[in-house]
């Protein structure tokens, strides 16, 4: 029984939390003379020692004490006596377990937001430094229109961006206070939840005690966010390891981000990016853990939501190191710009280019010009030449309309410049988003 019934080897981890709401807790209670002024400030005193103790030692792993709940309260009992026994009053670990966790998310939450923040600021840099470098730009990973380095950089950016905005607005709706909702039904004290709830930089107390203790949409909110975020990470963390394929060669990993092979002398593999891309699934896994777990519960509180700990948890820890290795591979992978540039020339990347300068200069309908291309991409490509190094002559005679000016857009060059539609790829636009991504990220941090 003890062993199926503790918690106290995970939620030991909730021990800040648990003594900052018990603090609000005691606090209230002696001012509104629930108990004598004199108990409420030997035990204040009290969970400050049992947190140095706690901060020192660690919290110690008594199964028969359950849970971080009654780990800290029997602590302590043991340094101040009977009097501790009053800090319980209006209250449950009910109540006081969905406070502990909400104070944990919240403070997840924020640690997220400063890694994801620190990676926007990576990405910007990169970007902003490679804003003008061209690299092919692929759909169905064939090569496409030539893009510019900087361009796909910001593409990462602005999902960091929505990854963010989905943490914050987790964190505005977990952020009520739960506690004093007791074990269900609220209590016969006079309490003043209000207070509590501001003590502990709440927006307010929650409004319905049986949701209260039962609400864990908090916790599967973090995950989601988690979830979302780990998807995009897992995202560039594949195309890093395509681009550190030999065949493409479009980056090269440092040696404190690439491992080797036991016995291929020649490999640097993208180990780092690979278990990004691998994490992503367990941190999917944590999410649809507590959904289950969840999905059958009756109200109020049930011994199956001890579990909701374990996978968030986990989750946090996952994307935190996901996180801090993207962001280290960003920061100092070699871009291996020529390569880049080779393969957007070889890959008659500015066909469109070609398409298009007949619509505007040629008056020739898209679905036409389209069809000419085809034949001109066709033409070069047994030559085994880029558009650009065909003759005026070779184009005259497979359109009449084609002359000598169409060679002001077959350059990647000219393609990616000529591209300056809003949040499009050239280089002046590029820089322009890149200009107002770092003023709001210095601006409005959140
Ligand atoms: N350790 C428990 C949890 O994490 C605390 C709440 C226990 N409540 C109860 N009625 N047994 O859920």
């Amino acid at each position: 029984m003890q062993e199926i019934n503790a918690s106290i080897p995970f939620d030991k981890r909730l021990w800040q939390q648990d003594i900052r709401a018990s603090k609000a807790h005691v606090a209230m209670l002696g001012a509104q003379a629930i108990i004598p002024v004199d108990d409420a400030a030997a035990i204040s005193a009290g969970l400050d020692q049992v947190a140095a103790e706690f901060a020192a030692n660690g919290v110690p792993v008594d199964l028969a004490l359950e849970d971080i709940h009654m780990a800290t309260e029997s602590r302590l009992a043991e340094l101040i006596g009977p009097g501790a026994g009053r800090l319980h009053t209006a209250r449950s670990r009910n109540d006081q377990v969905a406070t502990d966790f909400r104070l944990w998310v919240r403070d997840a939450i924020d640690e997220v937001d400063a890694g994801l923040a620190a990676l926007q600021t990576v990405l910007l840099d990169r970007a902003e430094e490679q804003a003008d470098s061209i690299m092919p730009g692929f759909t169905h990973l064939q090569t496409a229109q030539p893009v510019t380095l900087g361009h796909h950089l910001m593409a990462w950016f602005e999902m960091v961006t929505r990854d963010r905005s989905r943490f914050a607005d987790a964190r505005r709706r977990a952020n009520l206070c739960p506690l004093g909702s007791a074990a269900l039904a609220g209590t016969g004290f006079p309490i003043d939840r209000h207070a509590v709830a501001k003590a502990l930089d709440f927006d307010g107390p929650t409004a319905n005690s049986l949701d209260s203790v039962s609400d864990r949409d908090f916790a599967l909110e973090y995950l989601t966010s988690a979830v979302q975020a780990s998807l995009h990470l897992s995202r560039m963390a594949e195309e890093f390891v395509i681009w550190a394929s030999q065949p493409f060669g479009f980056i090269a990993l440092p040696d404190q981000w690439s491992t080797g092979s036991s016995i291929m002398p020649q490999k640097r593999n993208p180990d780092a990016a690979e278990l990004v891309r691998g994490h992503a699934g367990r941190i999917m896994g944590c999410m649809t853990s507590l959904m289950v777990t969840m999905k059958g519960l009756p109200l109020a509180y049930s011994k199956d939501m001890q579990d909701d700990k374990p996978p968030v948890f986990e989750a946090h820890d996952l994307l935190g190191l996901c996180i801090a290795a993207m962001s280290g591979m960003i920061g100092s992978v070699t871009f291996r710009t020529d390569r880049m540039r080779g393969l957007a020339n070889a890959g008659f990347a500015t066909a469109t280019d070609l398409a298009d300068w007949l619509v505007r200069e040629a008056g020739v309908p898209f679905r036409e010009a389209h069809h000419i291309t085809g034949k001109v991409v066709k033409l070069a490509e047994g030559k085994g030449v880029t558009l650009a190094d065909l003759a005026v002559d070779d184009l005259t005679v497979v359109d009449a309309r084609i002359d000598a000016r169409v060679f002001d857009v077959l350059s990647i060059d000219a393609s990616v410049a000529s591209r300056k539609s809003y949040g499009g790829t050239a280089p002046s636009g590029v820089r322009d988003r890149i200009a107002e991504a770092r003023a709001r990220l210095e601006t409005a941090p959140r």
